[in-house]
């Protein structure tokens, strides 16, 4: 049973999501509690005779995929994606996203780079002007991290390593661990996304740049599509 105003807009915006999957896509499926209710949509979908197959974008979702018998590939048998859904953190007018609260950005960026379309399902809080308020999850290889600590906190990124509830580092489906950047409002994600690029022991980070053909909000009782502002 859906109980709050923003688990209602979440079910909405994949409700509207749920119906752009045509027969014998290759669909990126996104993970998140957005997501999740797409997968329960899509899954009723396949029962009913949709012939699709999903490529997860972290151990939950394919676990909440098999569960409802969405078929599985993978990006090995199936190199190009036609359509991904995936939730998101925050978006600006640009789409430009930061993903990666639940810790799946790396497998996320792999699969919506691969994709002809992403399209991204939120509630009504993702949208902001500016990216920056939710911290930016940066993934990094666990031999880099102290390193990455102390210089992240030179430039200013108040970094904080994530933790699986007590002091021990939460570790990705990759095997990496993850820094919460807490920028505050960014100016340039474009620029600030090449720097973490760029810098050695990163292996990715939550900024989303150019990827999101546009963003489906469910906004109190109705859906919202969302496109790139010039
Ligand atoms: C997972 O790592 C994230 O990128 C999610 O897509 C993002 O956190 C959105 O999740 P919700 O739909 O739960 O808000």
């Amino acid at each position: 049973m859906i109980d709050s105003p923003i688990e209602k807009e979440k079910f909405l915006a994949a409700e509207h999501a749920v119906n752009l999957v045509e027969n014998h896509m290759i669909v990126g499926l996104g993970s998140g509690s957005t997501v999740y209710y797409f997968l329960r949509l899509l899954g009723e979908r396949v029962s009913k005779g949709l012939s699709i197959k999903g490529i997860p974008t972290s151990g939950r979702s394919e676990t909440i995929a098999r569960e409802v018998n969405i078929p599985i590939t993978t990006l090995q048998e199936h190199t190009e994606i036609d359509l991904t859904i995936d939730g998101a953190d925050e978006f600006d007018p640009q789409l430009n996203l930061i993903k990666g609260g639940g810790g799946a950005l790396l497998r996320e960026k792999i699969v919506a780079s691969n994709s002809k379309k992403m399209v991204v399902i939120a509630d009504s809080a993702k949208q902001v002007k500016k990216l920056g308020k939710f911290p930016l999850p940066v993934e990094v290889i666990p031999f880099s991290y102290p390193a990455l600590l102390k210089r992240f906190d030179r430039e200013g990124f108040n970094p904080i390593l994530r933790t699986s509830g007590g002091e021990k580092p939460y570790v990705t489906d990759e095997g990496n661990y993850i820094i919460d950047c807490h920028l505050g409002m960014v100016d340039d994600p474009i620029q600030l996304s090449a720097w973490f690029d760029a810098t050695p022991g990163v292996v990715c980070q939550g900024f989303f740049i150019n990827m999101a053909s546009k963003v489906i909000m469910g906004k109190g009782e109705l859906v919202e599509i969302i496109r790139k502002s010039s």
